[in-house]
């Protein structure tokens, strides 16, 4: 019980190191909660910091995932690594480090099925980069990703933790993304320079 209890606690706090912020605070000086789009993430690393900074973001917000859910393996524990997983995306979510706010829970959760299902990540990002090329918005990559993930964990995957934790995630990042939504529906949402619509 009490290594369960570790494990859990491990993988918060995994998922509550806020690379974004403090490559931003303490490398180049500015705090990208106030620039942009005001996230913590990969996408508003690129946009105020560069192309280097946002792949390291990206890397590492990832990396806490994958970590996060390979830790039942390193436990021995026969929990599902998509829970533990969970603990470690609600840290991104709720730092500890930034009074409990945090980014929108996309790279977090696809470092987290790296680890539990390799295959079904490439697929999901497969989509992810052909949603990227065409719309070349991030937020309408990262939703239509998620959907896509959880409609594969209903009906082709037949794995009904995975499939709750698809449809609860799928829900949540969309909630954290109303403002990118409500920018979408306004023809307002920022693009980045890759794909179609970008260079139309
Ligand atoms: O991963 C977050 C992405 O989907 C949108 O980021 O900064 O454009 O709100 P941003």
């Amino acid at each position: 019980m009490f290594e369960t209890i570790l494990m859990f606690v491990l993988a918060y706090l995994l998922g509550s190191l806020v690379p974004g912020y403090w490559l931003g605070k303490y490398v180049y000086h500015k705090d990208i909660r106030n620039e942009g789009s005001g996230n913590i993430g990969t996408t508003n690393a690129f946009r105020i910091l560069g192309p280097v900074p946002g792949s390291i973001v990206l890397l590492l917000d990832m990396f806490k995932g994958t970590l996060a859910g390979l830790l039942p393996l390193f436990f021995h524990s026969s929990i599902n690594p998509m829970l533990v997983g969970l603990a470690a995306i609600l840290g991104h979510t709720f730092s500890i480090w930034i009074g409990f706010k945090g980014g929108k829970a996309v790279a977090t959760s696809a470092g987290v099925l790296l680890a539990y299902n390799p295959t079904f990540f490439f697929m999901v990002w497969g989509v992810f980069l052909l949603i990227l090329s065409l719309s070349s918005m991030v937020s309408v990559a990262s939703m239509i990703g998620f959907s896509f993930a959880t409609i594969m964990s209903i009906f082709y995957y037949h794995d009904p933790i995975l499939a709750i934790v698809a449809v609860a995630l799928t829900a949540f990042v969309f909630y954290r993304h109303r403002n990118n939504l409500n920018r979408i529906i306004h023809g307002q949402e920022s693009t980045i320079p890759f794909g179609w619509y970008y260079y139309r």
